[in-house]
């Protein structure tokens, strides 16, 4: 199959394009080379910036693909620039989206139906994704072009900083746990989340690609849910400290941290909300069938920051 990646030179888009390549598709990838990356033996790739007239036109004149994977769509403007132009030259369109749209949850697990009405940005709202969704499906009815959004959940998994328990991703957070500091959750640490590890998000773009026939929208992550309080045991066991854990009011955490850069107004608000999505959609009709669960995705993630020096013993 030939598969077009806009995007995917990083961490998920990256784990999606070395799937396709390792179980023999023809993969090209659009971006605009600042990311520092080898890509494998057999992967092509084209220069081009989506956001400037024209660039993504130039760059796929005279190519055709059976998909195109766009891991970049921000806002409604990125996916139409992307789907006006794509719309000549590939059969089906993949849009990485977010299940952050439907957060805060009015009932969880939250499914694919559920309403779509996140807060003003500042709130931890999403509403440039919600926007992308949108425009994608509005665009793909008049191009009369199968539509397939993939929605995860907090991504983690080996390749990056986990999503961390203040909703950024800053290794100086776990730093301060491997040093004997308390782990300092939201409220009363009883809010849910939900990571999707990388592993088993990219498997879910491939199961997708390969069967344009079930072009949908389908949430994907691992199989269930853990509490905050869950999450920083996971995270002590795999650090192989005490667990200490103390609570902290959300506005106290902005107050008192943000200005160190070390949570954002945004980022700990949409952490404190539940995140709580079930796979029956995806795993009933893509096959989907998640290998890693929150318990083996917190350790990987934790073993690869050790590994890759984000974060070290005394
Ligand atoms: N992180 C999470 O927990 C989470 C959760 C749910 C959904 N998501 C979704 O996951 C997606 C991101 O995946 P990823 O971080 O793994 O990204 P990715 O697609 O692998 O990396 C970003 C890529 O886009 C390229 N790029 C950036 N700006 C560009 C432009 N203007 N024109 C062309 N190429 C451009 C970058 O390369 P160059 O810099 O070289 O151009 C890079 O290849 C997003 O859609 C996000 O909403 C993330």
């Amino acid at each position: 199959m030939k598969v077009l990646i806009i995007g995917g030179t990083r961490y998920l888009g990256r784990e999606i394009m070395e799937r396709l390549a390792g179980r023999g598709d023809d993969v090209t990838v659009v971006n605009r080379g600042r990311t520092e990356c080898d890509l494998p033996d057999g992967v092509a790739n084209l220069t081009a910036d989506i956001t400037e007239d024209g660039s993504l036109a130039a760059a796929l004149q005279g190519l055709s693909f059976d998909a195109c994977v766009h891991m970049i769509a921000m806002d409604g403007g990125r996916a139409q620039a992307v789907i006006d132009v794509v719309h000549d030259h590939v059969d089906h369109y993949v849009q990485c989206g977010s299940t952050g749209v439907f957060m805060p949850l009015k009932y969880v697990p939250g499914d694919e139906n559920h309403p779509v009405d996140p807060p003003p940005d500042e709130w931890g709202g999403f509403n440039g994704k919600a926007a992308s969704d949108r425009v994608a499906r509005e665009l793909c009815v008049r191009y009369d072009l199968p539509l397939t959004i993939l929605r995860p959940t907090a991504i983690i998994g080996p390749g990056t900083i986990p999503l961390d328990y203040w909703g950024g991703r800053d290794a100086r957070l776990y730093q301060l746990i491997v040093d004997g500091d308390p782990i300092v959750l939201t409220e009363r640490g009883e809010g849910l989340i939900q990571f999707g590890d990388v592993r088993d998000l990219a498997e879910a773009f491939v199961l997708a690609i390969h069967q344009p026939e079930k072009a949908g929208e389908y949430n994907i992550s691992s199989r269930y849910a853990i509490t905050h309080n869950y999450y920083a045991e996971l995270l002590a066991k795999a650090m192989q400290v005490p667990l200490r854990v103390e609570y902290m009011p959300t506005e106290e955490i902005i107050e008192r941290h943000e200005a160190a850069g070390l949570t954002s107004k945004r980022g700990v608000r949409i952490f404190v909300e539940h995140m709580c999505f079930t796979m029956e959609k995806v795993c009933s009709e893509l096959g989907y069938n998640p290998q890693y669960t929150a318990e083996d995705t917190v350790a990987a993630s934790v073993q690869w920051m050790f590994d890759n020096g984000r974060i070290s013993r005394g």
